[in-house]
């Protein structure tokens, strides 16, 4: 049975959980492997809106398995908080439905503090963090001084990694000018008791994977944010701290990549993106506005007002390489309709220099400038049309010159929030 991996070809926020949500109808387990509760999904699903930050949307889908993988960073006060919400309204009523990883890391609360604390002192070159202690806990992972899982589960050894790492972020916090109001005590007792409720889903999720790989079952990796926001191939420094590219779905959930079957990106029909950085593409006037309030451009996990603009073919090109896309999933076609016409970016001007491909080099991106090609928009309501042809011949001349500049096929559109507003031309667990 087909291994798909799910991405965002753009800076986050792409509809992906939607898709994800979707097509686990054709999968067996569902896997996040990096990220955090930065990411948050809106899901829409007969009318009831579910925002989830870190458990896979998946949950939602009784009978079907999510996996919480290595990779990710969990806040366990947000994935208990998740559980109970969950609980409450009668979805993961089987405890055996989700998996957490022994080895993923933990977010401890001078994670958030540092975070919150470093972004206030940031002033311009911040990087407009969720502030929710992703980045240092992923540089604890790094620096091989983080907490784990399974250290919740063991409380003597909880204690003893809490009063090893204190006296360190107690100094970064203080430096920061950051209030201290860390209690080692509280800390411990609080983690504890969060190791408990965690306990039953807590696994070697690594195993447990390769094990349902081996019986046959289909399992859809379900990324978080977006290529540019990768630590590597992202727009550095103004990027998260984990790898979002397909290739992470390997190393995050302790799989080997020859498990990987395929690989989908879901971009947005224009783009957006939330904290600073370069975006060449980015529209500050009223079509911008229209796109932000139409497309209800404001974060589910911050409520912050996105940036907005047009599609680039650039980045989306970029992100095809990157991540080795076979498919591309358009999301939020109907918020185009009405413009008289839709723009694509097809080239960059930096100065008196052209660009056919994305600079690499940051300061030369931040130069950078869109040239856009010009097409013909669409008024027609996209409310109810299922299928691809029942599109208005614009919107599909749109998503077929997109296809062309990108260099990969349409494989899903979508025209609307609820799940079944989706058209899939082809299924990748259905080859
Ligand atoms: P962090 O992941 O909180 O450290 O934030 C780093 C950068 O990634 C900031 O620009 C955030 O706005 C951005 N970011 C993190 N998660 C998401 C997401 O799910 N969607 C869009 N942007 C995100």
């Amino acid at each position: 049975m087909p291994n798909v991996v799910i991405i965002g070809a753009q800076w986050g926020d792409e509809g992906k959980g939607k898709l994800v949500d979707l097509l686990t109808q054709d999968a067996d387990v569902v896997v996040r492997f990096q990220g955090g509760n930065n990411a948050g999904h809106t899901l829409v699903v007969g009318g009831e809106k579910t925002v989830l930050h870190l458990i896979p949307a998946g949950i939602l889908h009784p009978g079907k398995s999510c996996v919480i993988g290595n990779g990710v960073v969990a806040d366990p006060e947000v994935l208990c908080l998740e559980i109970d919400r969950l609980k409450k309204r009668g979805f993961l009523a089987d405890d055996g439905q989700l998996v957490l990883s022994f080895d993923a890391h933990v977010i401890m609360p001078w994670h958030k503090a540092i975070d919150v604390a470093r972004e206030a002192r940031a002033g311009a070159g911040k990087i407009g963090t969720t502030g929710r202690g992703i980045g240092p806990t992923y540089e604890d992972k790094v620096a091989r001084r983080g907490l784990r899982i399974r250290d919740l589960l063991d409380e003597a050894r909880l204690a003893r990694k809490v009063k090893e790492r204190l006296p360190g972020a107690r100094d970064e916090l203080r430096r920061l000018g950051a209030a201290d109001e860390l209690d080692e005590a509280a800390v411990v007792a609080r983690y504890a008791e969060l190791g408990r409720k965690v306990r039953p889903y807590a696994r070697d999720a690594a195993l447990w994977l390769h094990r349902a790989i081996q019986s046959g079952k289909s399992v859809l990796f379900e990324g978080a944010q977006g290529t540019l926001l990768d630590v590597d191939h992202g727009t550095y420094p103004f990027v998260t701290s984990s790898n979002t590219v397909a290739g992470n779905a390997a190393c995050g959930s302790g799989i080997g990549p020859t498990a990987i079957d395929s690989v989908i990106g879901v971009t947005k029909a224009y783009s957006t993106r939330v904290g600073g950085g370069p975006y060449p593409s980015e529209l500050t006037d009223a079509t911008g506005e229209r796109l932000r309030q139409v497309g209800g451009e404001f974060g589910a996990t911050t409520g912050r007002p996105r940036r907005t603009g047009w599609l680039d073919a650039l980045a989306l090109r970029y992100a095809a390489r990157v991540n080795g896309l076979d498919g591309l999933a358009v999301t939020k076609l109907d918020v185009l309709t009405g413009f008289p016409e839709v723009k694509i970016a097809v080239k960059y001007r930096a100065g008196g220099e052209t660009f056919d491909e994305m600079p690499s080099d940051l300061e030369t991106l931040e130069r950078c400038e869109a040239i856009y090609e010009t097409l013909p928009g669409w008024t027609e309501n996209l409310d109810g049309m299922s299928r691809y042809q029942d599109l208005p011949a614009n919107a599909r001349a749109y998503l077929e010159r997109l296809a062309r500049l990108v260099g990969v096929k349409v494989m899903a559109v979508s025209v609307g929030a609820d799940r079944e507003r989706t058209i899939i031309l082809e299924n990748p667990f259905r080859k």
